[in-house]
This record gives structure tokens, C-alpha cells and sequence, in this order.
């Protein structure tokens, strides 16, 4: 049996980071389901697809080869056999995979292949839906939230950091939106499930979350 974590929350909570800090620490696999998504994104925005085209997005999804790989214990995204890591982090990607995730087709590809993943190996996997759904015998969930000024800003520093010039009043904006069409879908909706542990991390540093994170696993795993 493997042990897996599961961390769900909304855009910039600082899911990814944590993750990844709480597997390096536990020797886990990261999972990071939303570059699943986005690379999902990539692929509709490169062929040119109304994302409000139910039919074409989801016959193009299902046709086009997902893959994770780990290179120097990095997670890799593979769509059709092309490394895409370095084109997926952008604000349009992003908005266009929470607009093709509220899609049954697309979703379920993408579950499948998560759970898969979290078959074989000691996961630590972050998303919306991986308590409720994904992974729902998780030895431990988490629900990591923050308050959505702080979230906005983080955004907004990563993006200046990669050499973007965004308004931080518009991606404001753009973050709630995001919350709501993520919490409001009709499947898979982000919901904290009953059992989910909540850290906000609003005002709290990475290594305070990471021990939190770690302190319960252990809590709960003696
Ligand atoms: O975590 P992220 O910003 O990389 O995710 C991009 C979008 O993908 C997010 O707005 C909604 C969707 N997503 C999802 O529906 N389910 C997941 N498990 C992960 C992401």
C-alpha cells in the first residue's frame, strides 16, 4: 500500500510549493494535477478551439496523449510526446484549463491517469478535486487556503518574475473569477471535504505550512 496526501485549494494558495516541499521532505512523488489541465489548455489553445465548445474540446482532449515523467525528481508534462513544462504557467493557460475542467470528457481522462499514478508510488498530489474525488482514501487531506488579496499578489509576483506585466488589480479579478467557476462547476466542484484538514496560509511562511503538513501526516500515520 502507498501513502498519499492529498492538498486541494484554490489559484495561489501556495499548493505547488507546499507540495513539493512536504515530498521532498517525506521522499514522495509530487503530483501536480494542474499542469494536467493546462497542458489540456495548451493543446485547445493551439488549435484555435472556442473553449465554450463542449464537443471539440473534449473529442480533441481525449485523443491527445497525457504523460508524467520525473526528471532529477522534477515533474515533466508531456501532450504528444513534446515537453511542455516551460509553456504552461502562463495567466491564459491557466484560465483556459479552469475553462475546459468543468468538462465531464476531459476530467475523466485526467483522473484516470492520476490515479494511476498514485497506484504505484508514495504521492503527495495538489488540485481541486483530489480529496473529493481523485484520491478519497488519502491518509491525509488537506484544504490550503489563503485570502484571495494575498493570492492575487502572489500571482502577480510570479508572473513579473517569469518577465510578464500584469495589473494587479486584473488578476484580482481574474482570481475570483477562477474561485468561482472552480467551486461552482457541475462536476468535481473545489469543495473542502468534511475530513480535510484547513491551513490557511495567508500569514504564514512555506516552512510553517510544510511542518503543519508534515506534523499531521506523522499524527496520523504513527
Ligand atoms: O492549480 P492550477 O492553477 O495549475 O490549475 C489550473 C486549472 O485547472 C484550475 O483553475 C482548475 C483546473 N484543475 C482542476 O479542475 N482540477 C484539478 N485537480 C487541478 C486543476
Amino acid at each position: 500500500m502507498s501513502y498519499q496526501i492529498a492538498i486541494d485549494g484554490p489559484a495561489g494558495a501556495g499548493k505547488s510549493t507546499i507540495a513539493k516541499a512536504v515530498a521532498k521532505e517525506l521522499s514522495f512523488v509530487y503530483v501536480d494535477t494542474g499542469a494536467m489541465y493546462r497542458a489540456m489548455a495548451l493543446l485547445c489553445i493551439r488549435e484555435g478551439l472556442d473553449k465554450t465548445d463542449e464537443e471539440a474540446v473534449s473529442s480533441s482532449c481525449e485523443k491527445a496523449v497525457v504523460e508524467i515523467k520525473y526528471q532529477d525528481g522534477a515533474q515533466v508534462v508531456f501532450l504528444n510526446g513534446e515537453n511542455v513544462n516551460g509553456l504552461i504557467r502562463t495567466q491564459e493557460v491557466g484560465d483556459m484549463a479552469s475553462a475546459i475542467s468543468v468538462y465531464g470528457r476531459v476530467r475523466e481522462k485526467l483522473v484516470r491517469l492520476q490515479q494511476e499514478l498514485a497506484k504505484k508510488v508514495d504521492v503527495v498530489m495538489d488540485g481541486r478535486d483530489i480529496a473529493s474525488c481523485v484520491l478519497p482514501d488519502a491518509d491525509l487531506k488537506i484544504y490550503l487556503d489563503a485570502d484571495v488579496s494575498v493570492r492575487a499578489k502572489r500571482r502577480y509576483d510570479e508572473l513579473v518574475a517569469k518577465g510578464e506585466k500584469p495589473c494587479l488589480t486584473r488578476i484580482e479579478e481574474e482570481v475570483k473569477e477562477r474561485d468561482y467557476r472552480d467551486m461552482h462547476r457541475d462536476i468535481s466542484p473545489l469543495v473542502r471535504v468534511p475530513e480535510a484538514m484547513l491551513v490557511d496560509s495567508s500569514y504564514m511562511t512555506i516552512e510553517e505550512v510544510k511542518k503543519c503538513i508534515i506534523d499531521a501526516f506523522k499524527g496520523k500515520t504513527k
